[in-house]
């Protein structure tokens, strides 16, 4: 029996968490799941979004799956989940991107994988206001953080059998910040003469992703335009509502969808929960469950290609009937 921790946020976290976990006990593989709430909802009682209890959580059980936590914009707590990943040193943000069978969009052939550094950056959170009309945000880059994440892409394009790994900055402009990122990344890739090496600024990234997104494989990314791009690239599968992420560090893994808690469909059983599917999939891919990760997964495939889908993909189902046809597909 695996311990696992999950965090069920809030907004659609709640209904989405609740469906993946009744997926995964139907395929027959038992978890004992440490349930951890965070957010807003537990500033109140525990005065704070991110209890040190969360954090004990993971780090005895080593794995986690999140849903996603409201983060306040322009004020208020500082983001759990930015906490969450500094706090346990998850410095890889790993973001598959991939077209899903039954799931009609623009490209019928991308197959990429956003390596998003997760630790610094401009969301280091070193802010200050200087006067009421001016404020600095600072970038913090260095040299072991962007070795150690462009290690990390090389690794992963090895393991994966991938072809590529090409570095995204904006190191014409950033000289210092992302001209480190980018030094970082050709020292590394002098390690990996087995796999391509490409360089690319993020704004030319941006525009061909949107014509030619097959021309990527293992894209390596500082972690603001990693997270800006990874949104561009659910958006060329179908949409937030499919895309998968996990964070992952030396001790412990943290699993997590792309998109947001979406306050807008909340409690309306509407949203979808393919992209927390797909993420604990590659949980139990992480724990060696591999015969029940690929179960679920075809599961989860048959049942798109059967034309089953929730709103936000064209669809007519509820979050809870899709996940009921998954179920059905569990064989
Ligand atoms: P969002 O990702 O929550 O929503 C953007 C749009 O996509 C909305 O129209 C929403 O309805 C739709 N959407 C997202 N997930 C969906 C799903 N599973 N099924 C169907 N439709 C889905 O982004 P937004 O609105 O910018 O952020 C809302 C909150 O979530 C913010 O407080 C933000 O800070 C937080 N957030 C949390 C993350 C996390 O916990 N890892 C990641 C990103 C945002």
């Amino acid at each position: 029996m695996h311990n696992i921790t999950l965090i069920n946020g809030d907004g659609i976290g709640p209904e989405i968490s609740d469906s993946v976990v009744k997926i995964i006990k139907a395929s027959g593989l038992d978890i004992n799941w440490d349930i951890q709430s965070a957010g807003a909802d537990v500033i109140e009682k525990e005065g704070t979004p991110l209890p040190q209890r969360v954090l004990d959580s993971i780090k005895k059980n080593r794995v986690a799956l999140k849903a996603p936590v409201t983060t306040p914009i322009g004020k208020g707590f500082r983001s759990v989940n930015v906490q969450l990943r500094k706090s346990l040193n998850l410095y890889a943000n790993v973001r598959p991107c991939k077209n899903l069978p039954g799931i009609v969009t623009r490209f019928d052939s991308v197959n990429l994988v956003i390596v998003r550094e997760n630790t610094e950056d401009l969301y280091a959170g070193v802010e200050e206001k200087i006067d009421e009309n001016t404020a600095h945000s600072i970038k913090i880059i260095t040299r072991q953080a962007s070795e150690r994440i462009c290690r990390f892409a090389f690794e992963y394009a090895l393991k994966n059998n991938r072809h590529e790994v090409c570095a995204v900055s904006k190191a014409n402009i950033m000289k210092l910040s992302d001209g480190l990122f980018l030094e970082s990344y050709r020292n590394v890739a002098k390690d990996y003469p087995q796999i391509k090496q490409k360089e690319i600024l993020v704004d030319n990234l941006c525009m061909q992703l949107v014509q030619n997104p097959e021309k990527f494989d293992v894209l390596v990314l500082p972690n603001l335009y990693g997270d800006i791009v990874s949104d561009l690239a659910a958006g060329l599968i179908g949409g937030l509502g499919v895309a998968q992420g996990a964070n992952i560090g030396d001790d412990c893994a943290v699993f997590e969808p792309v998109h947001g808690s979406a306050p807008d469909i909340k409690g309306q059983n509407k949203a979808n929960p393919t992209a927390l599917l797909l993420s604990a999939v590659e949980m139990l891919r992480y724990i060696e469950e591999y015969s029940y990760a690929d179960k679920i997964e075809k599961a989860l495939f048959k049942t798109l290609t059967q034309g089953y889908k929730t709103f936000d993909l064209g669809g007519e189902l509820s979050t809870t009937e899709f996940r009921d046809k998954i179920i059905e597909n569990l064989v």
